[in-house]
């Protein structure tokens, strides 16, 4: 079996970091989004991975470069993000006549993907798809299921969902998939729809069985859902101090990475500090990543992500937020006084 990872696309809905930064390279709990899917179809044992590229596609490359994986990694161009059946299509080649599984590389699993893949294999279905029951089925593709169970029907973003079961971003398929992708005409939005490629399969006599998602599945499109997956992650952190700690109170399960100087702090977990930060005067509360390099000082952070290189200095106290690499904070100690602000297009400040 093979795997086919998207790490293509635009990132819209999260403007400003995706202006710079791929989507799925943004960080939760310190490591790409991306990293996830790759270690979860590793876990399940496939070895021939190729990842679909968009626009900022040399980073991908690159990322996923600086890492050694148990695994054979081709890269497929995509161009534009015509859709996840038009990714498909580009795939072809190296998909060739093998079953595969897709994994949206925005997309967060807990549990993995073994337990999936082996359902995939006993059942032998034409597509397994994975269903997880979510408070707002319309922001995802939604499946109607019949009495027993099985998938009648699916909708993209429908507006009256007809269950709570969305679609998560992972799903296996025989290579009949691509003549159901050849079959498709684009949606309302321009895109050739997986939703509608499996549809195609459903009215076309093949079988489509479903598996339920039991631990939490995140789709990281949005700024809060990227807090949400880096909170989830964070519950299930392993305490670990590799960097220095003086005089400093650490509570709770925080890890500290190599290089790292907490100085005059107080830490409480879960959280993680990045390689070679400077934190000294500072609170770093619960649900906070620290990513590489940075300084934090005289500052109180909670619940929030800070990416590389970010310097926060005299801050006061942020909350839940969102910080990209090499940002700059520090408190206003000229006059005249108030904020003063140099930040991107489609930023959002909440003061
Ligand atoms: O996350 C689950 C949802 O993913 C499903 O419930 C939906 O049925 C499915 O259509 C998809 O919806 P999204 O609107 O979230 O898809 P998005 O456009 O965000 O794309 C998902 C990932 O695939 C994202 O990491 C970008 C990448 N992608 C997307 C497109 C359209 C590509 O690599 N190429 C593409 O052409």
């Amino acid at each position: 079996m093979k795997a086919l990872i998207l790490s293509g696309g635009h990132g819209t809905r999260l403007r400003p970091l995706t202006y710079s930064q791929q989507k799925q390279l943004i960080p939760v709990a310190n490591k790409p989004v991306l990293f996830y899917a790759i270690e979860d179809v590793i876990e399940a044992g496939i070895r021939d991975i190729g990842i679909i590229l968009g626009p900022n596609k040399e980073q991908v490359i690159e990322m996923v470069g600086s890492v050694e994986w148990d695994a054979d990694i081709e890269f497929i161009y995509q161009g534009d993000p015509l859709g996840l059946a038009h990714a498909i299509l580009v795939a072809e080649d190296f998909l060739g006549d093998e079953s595969f599984v897709m994994y949206l590389g925005d997309n967060i699993l807990r549990d993995g993907i073994v337990q999936h893949a082996d359902k995939f294999g006993e059942l032998n279905p034409d597509s397994l798809i994975l269903l997880c029951e979510v408070e707002e089925p319309q922001r995802f593709g939604v499946a109607d299921l019949d009495e027993e169970g099985r998938v009648k029907r699916l909708i993209e973003k429908p507006k009256i969902p007809p269950s709570n079961y969305a679609l998560a971003g992972i799903y296996f398929f025989k290579p009949v998939i691509i003549e159901a992708a050849k079959n498709i005409k684009p949606s309302w939005r321009n895109e050739l729809e997986i939703t509608d490629a499996i549809q195609w399969l459903i009215d076309n006599g093949y079988r489509v069985e479903a598996s339920i998602v039991e631990g939490w599945w995140k789709d990281t499109g949005k700024p809060e859902d990227i807090l949400e997956a880096n909170r989830l992650i964070l519950d299930d952190i392993q305490p670990r101090n590799d960097g220095t700690v003086e005089n400093s109170k650490i509570v709770g399960r925080v890890v500290v990475e190599p290089g790292a100087v907490v100085k005059n702090s107080m830490i409480k977990g879960p959280c993680i500090i990045g390689r070679d930060c400077v934190i000294s005067n500072t609170y770093i509360g619960p649900y906070t990543s620290i990513g590489n390099s940075c300084e934090i000082v005289g500052t109180e952070i909670e619940d929030s992500v800070v990416m590389d290189g970010s310097k926060i200095v005299n801050a006061g106290r942020i909350v839940e937020s969102l910080i990209g690499r090499g940002v700059r904070i520090r408190e206003n100690d000229s006059k005249p006084k108030g904020h003063k602000l140099v930040i991107g297009d489609n930023s959002e400040i909440i003061i």
